[in-house]
Order: C-alpha cells, then structure tokens, then sequence
C-alpha cells in the first residue's frame, strides 16, 4: 500500500516557493526573453503561473497543467493563466505546442524522481514504454534500466520546442541538466544558446543535491553545443563553460580548447578491479602460519593458491600504504571453471562451500548462470606484477605505481581502475605521463569534479598516452599494448610471512 509520502515522492510533489519563481523569471526578462506564450507542463500550485504573469505582462497565452486536481484548483487562482488537469505522459504536446503564438517559453520544475523510485513505490507515473523507445538513442545515453522522470520530459519538450521559436527554463538535477543537453546536442536539436544557474536545492527543497536553472533559447537553424555555467541566479559572466566535443560531452570547455589534442584512445585497456559482492567472505586478513580472519571474525585456514595481496579504494587513495589483507581470487578469467578449486587447494574449497549461501544469493543477476563462486574484473591484467592505479572512489586525480607485495601482484577492489604494467620501469614510466601537467590539464577539461563518481575508466581512457609521450619526450612504455602472458602464480603459491601484511 503506498502511503502520502510515496505519492509526494512519487509525482516529485515539491513546490517552488513564490520567491525562486520571481527571482527566475525577472532572470529571463533580463535576458530579453518576451513571450508571447508561457506553458508550465507541471504547474502544481501555480508559483510560475504567477511569477510569469507579473514578468511577462504582454504575454498572450499563459497555459498551465498539472496530474494533481487539487492543485489545478489551486493554481485557477493565478490569473489569467489557463490551468487543466492533464498527465504529461498523456497529453498530445507537438499538437498544443503548434498552436501556440511563438515565442513560447516553457518554464517550471518538473519531477524529481527517477524510475526505479516510482517503480520501486508500485507508481504509475512512468512515461508509455511505446513512447520512450521511440526516441532513439535515448536508452544509450541514460541507461535503459534508471532515468529521471524530468529528463524523460525534458528531452522530449526540447525534441518538441526544436525549429521554434522558444525557451526551456527548469528547475532540475544538475546531472539531468548535462544529460538532456547532451542528448540535444547529439541530436542537432536547433538551440541557439543554453546556460545553467545553481539553485540552492537544500534552502528551496530540502534535497541534498546539485540542482540548477537550465535555459536553452531555441531558434530555427540554430546548433549551438555550448553551455555557460553561472554560479547562481544573481551572476551576470558566466565562471566557465561545457560543451559536446567529439560524441561526448567535456566539462570545461576553455580547457579543452587548451588540450584537447590529447583526447584519443588510451593504447591499453584501462581496468576496473575485482568484482565479488561478498567482501566478509572473499577479503582476510592475514593472522600468520597460513591462517587469515575472515569478515566474520572467524580464523580460517587456507592455502595460499587463491590468496592475493590486495588494496581497497580507500586504501589506495592514501599515498603510500601496503596492502593489509588478501582477496580470494578464485577464477583468472571471467567463466572459468572453478571446480577445480577443490583438488589444487581442498582447504579453500570447504571454505568456499562453508560460506556458499552468501556466494549463491549475491542479488546481482551477473552470478547467474555462472559456476559457483564466480567473480569478475578478471584476465590476465589482474595478474600483472606491476599496476599503475588510482581510486575512483575520491574526487582527486592521484595515480600511484603498484608493483607485488611478497612475490605476489596486487589485486584491487571494483572501484579501483588500473593499467596493468609488466615492469617497474614500465610503471614508473606511465605514473610520469600521467602525473604531468598536461595529464592533469586534459583531464580536468573531461571530467565534471561534482559528479558523484567523477573518475571512470571511461573518462580515463580518452587521454591519448601516444600524443602525451610525444609531447612530453618521453618513449611510451613498451610493453604497453602488448597483450599480457599470464604469471603462473597459481603453481608458486605467496610467501605468507605473517608480517607487514
Ligand atoms: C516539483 S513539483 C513542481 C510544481 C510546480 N512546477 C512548481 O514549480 O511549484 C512537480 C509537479 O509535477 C506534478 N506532476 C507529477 N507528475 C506529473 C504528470 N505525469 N503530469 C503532470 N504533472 C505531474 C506534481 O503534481 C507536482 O505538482
């Protein structure tokens, strides 16, 4: 049974106060937008319907609409718009939008709230699937499977605005902000220019999150692909810019106008570390004399052929720590049989199958189908003695070289990304490339520093070590790019000295 709460959370139900709309829409007037229709797809209680009615007093047209009835009765008071219950997902937009006096301004704060969370509260107010595989390209830039509702909404008013003469002026999630862009601008959607305001979500909405004012002017023929970023409502230059710039978006644009010639393919492979969901089974630390503590307190003995030296992201953010526990790692490729586990180390098997209930119910639906005991991140870059790593759990651009701890590689945890190296020489080398300034100024040119996780393989992988090295003089590793032979570690076993680990 959902309760008031979840229908709040649901409809995204969190009004704009009368004070926010006034300061946004003299914003606009400043910015010489004069409408002569003004539409809010998801009025509520109508603060826009006002403020733009007193910003905008020779505007002809001033349309609201909303799901909520009480609030269409509450919004009639806001003269002289026209207010209607209507659900966004249901109303035929490309049709009102064509019979509206251009310029047309499309104002207000639409849903905050992501599909899952209206699916996960049995909700209703979901766009029709038919409708959102229509757009295409859509699934591929926001995931198929998690978007905000006010993305979906976003996206489709400016797909619907594009070839006007129009303006988009939101309230919503800074990362909506840059995704419904993104999809705008890949599509050549005809805006002319587009800026973002930050919006102080706490003081407005109570929500602990970046938010912004997003306006984009639309006009025909436009194609623009830059956005000015402005720190908040009352700033007049704009502090920075982002933009669309080979397929993808970049987060400072003056910046990659600086490096951008190192934007390429990174010639190998950057990896994700080791992925087991089951940390109080697979990560021990080591208690001497082949005996380890598991998460769950308990002393286990096991031989060490499984056993390898590994570091979390928190540990490997901080300079200079040793590894302090041991992973087990129980496959060196993805799919491997692991069957086998039980006649090279018996020990380790009775320990797997002891703890096999919490192996089995990992919820993620990549363990299925998959033999017992599986994990992934694994091949034969995991294995690789030397490692050049960096946490992709901080905001902070720090690579350290990793080389073995008693003879074994190190391995990471999954929000760790490394390339994998066969020398010290070859690490060093890279750690230099990648600690330049150059380095650093390229990446700070791709990555949004206020994303929650900024650093991924992704965007570690679009800086061209090729063109790096040569701007820097500096030979490219060798052995980078090469494929890795896999160590037989498995056959040695670790020196397990029971110290320092
Ligand atoms: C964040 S509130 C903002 C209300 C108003 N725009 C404002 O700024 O004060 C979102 C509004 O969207 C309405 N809403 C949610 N889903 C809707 C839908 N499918 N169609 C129309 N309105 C919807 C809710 O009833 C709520 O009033």
């Amino acid at each position: 049974m959902s309760t008031k709460n979840d229908t709040k959370m649901e409809y995204g139900d969190f009004q704009t106060p009368d004070i926010l709309c006034d300061k946004i829409c003299s914003l606009l007037s400043d910015l010489n937008v004069t409408p002569n229709s003004v539409v809010e797809p998801t009025c509520g209680t109508g603060a826009f319907l006002r403020a733009s009615a007193k910003a905008f007093p020779d505007c002809r047209q001033i349309l609201g609409f909303d799901i909520n009835p009480n609030y269409v009765l509450a919004s009639q008071t806001a003269e002289p718009a026209l207010v209607q219950c209507e659900d966004f997902f249901e109303k035929d937009w490309p049709s009102t939008l064509a019979s509206l006096k251009e310029p047309i301004l499309v104002l207000g704060n639409p849903p905050w709230v992501t599909n899952a969370a209206v699916g996960m509260m049995s909700g209703k107010n979901l766009p029709k699937k038919s409708n959102f595989h229509r757009l295409n390209g859509f699934d591929a830039i926001t995931g198929k499977s998690n978007f905000d509702i006010s993305e979906w909404m976003l996206l489709h008013l400016l797909q619907w605005l594009s070839g006007s003469s129009a303006v988009l002026a939101m309230l919503c999630k800074t990362v909506v902000a840059r995704k419904v862009l993104q999809y705008a601008w890949s599509k050549r959607f005809q805006i002319k220019t587009s800026a973002t305001y930050s919006v102080n979500a706490l003081e407005h909405f109570g929500a602990s999150v970046e938010a912004c004012l997003l306006v984009c002017i639309l006009e025909p023929g436009a194609n623009s692909q830059e956005c000015e970023i402005y720190g908040d409502l009352d700033e007049s230059i704009a502090h920075s810019r982002f933009a669309f710039r080979n397929g993808r978006l970049v987060a400072n644009l003056n910046a990659f106008e600086r490096y951008g010639y190192l934007y390429g393919r990174s010639p190998v492979k950057w990896r994700s570390g080791i992925k087991h969901d089951c940390s109080r089974v697979m990560e021990l630390r080591d208690c001497g004399a082949q005996s380890f503590r598991n998460g769950f307190g308990e002393i286990v003995e096991l031989e060490p052929t499984y056993l390898y030296p590994m570091l979390k992201s928190s540990e490997l953010a901080k300079e200079d720590s040793e590894p302090a526990r041991f992973m087990l790692v129980t496959q060196r490729n993805v799919g491997e049989d692991t069957s086998s586990i039980q006649h090279k180390a018996p020990r380790t098997w009775d320990y797997l199958a002891k703890y096999a209930e919490y192996l089995d119910s990992r919820s993620s639906s990549i363990y299925r189908k998959r033999p017992r005991f599986s994990i992934f991140g694994v091949g034969p870059y995991a294995f690789s003695s030397w490692k050049v790593a960096i946490s992709g759990f901080y905001k902070k651009l720090q690579f350290r070289a990793i080389g073995p701890a008693d003879g074994r590689p190190v391995v990471f945890d999954d929000t760790c990304y490394f390339l994998p190296c066969q020398s010290k020489d070859e690490a060093r080398e890279l750690l230099k490339l990648l600690n330049s300034q150059a380095a650093k100024g390229f990446f700070d040119s791709v990555i949004f520093w206020d994303a929650k996780r900024p650093i991924t393989a992704d965007v570690l992988g679009i800086l061209n070590l090729g063109a790096l090295s040569s701007e820097l003089g500096v030979s490219l590793p060798g052995q980078v790019g090469r494929t890795m032979e896999l160590p037989l570690w498995q056959s040695h076993g670790p020196r397990m000295t029971g110290e320092g680990l």
